[in-house]
């Protein structure tokens, strides 16, 4: 993660210390269970959220198989380094009957099939999906039920679309630039 964004994540604010409890919690046991992620106003964002419209975050030494999360405008981003077994997956879901049809190719940028960045935030109401649970070895919504491929599609119970994608661009092999 960049100094900007950890010196973001690590403001005085309460509700952004409870972000780096929750996202370190969440990184050592593998579980966010019933976590209602607070929307923000998006009409009338503070200057705060104004601030932290694009971040840049070295991504680069995130372990095969593992993911990391930044703050990026009040929300957690998932940075995912999947593994060919999870694009394979990915990719077959292609062909399935998708409530939120997109193909895998299309939720990442070309030829960057091994990272996955999407925000992690629930579409049903707005929980921090946990990953690895689930039939499709995706994300887990802990709240609900909703299970999300390793495209973070939606692909059984309540949530409506897949896991939201966030404008990004990489900017070399260790650094990407979301927002
Ligand atoms: Fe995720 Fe309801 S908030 S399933």
């Amino acid at each position: 993660m960049s100094e900007g964004a950890i010196a973001a994540a690590a403001g005085a604010e309460p509700t952004k210390r409870d972000f780096i409890h929750i996202m370190a919690g969440a990184m050592a046991v593998g579980l966010v269970g019933g976590i209602a992620w607070p929307f923000i106003d998006e009409m009338n964002p503070s200057a705060d959220t104004l601030a932290l419209a694009s971040i840049e975050v070295d991504y680069g030494k995130t372990p095969l198989g593992q993911q990391i999360v930044v703050k990026w405008r009040g929300k957690p981003v998932f940075i995912r380094h999947r593994t060919p077994q999870e694009i394979a997956e990915a990719v077959a879901g292609d062909s399935a009957d998708l409530r939120d049809p997109a193909r895998d190719e299309d939720r990442h940028k070309p030829g960057m099939a091994e990272w996955l960045i999407v925000i992690g935030v629930c579409t049903h109401l707005g929980c921090v999906p946990t990953f690895g649970g689930g039939k499709y070895h995706g994300w887990f919504c802990p709240c609900h039920g909703s299970v999300y491929d390793t495209s973070g599609r939606i692909r059984s119970g309540p949530a409506p679309k897949n896991l939201y994608l966030p404008d990004y661009s990489f900017l070399s092999k260790s650094k990407v630039k979301i927002g």
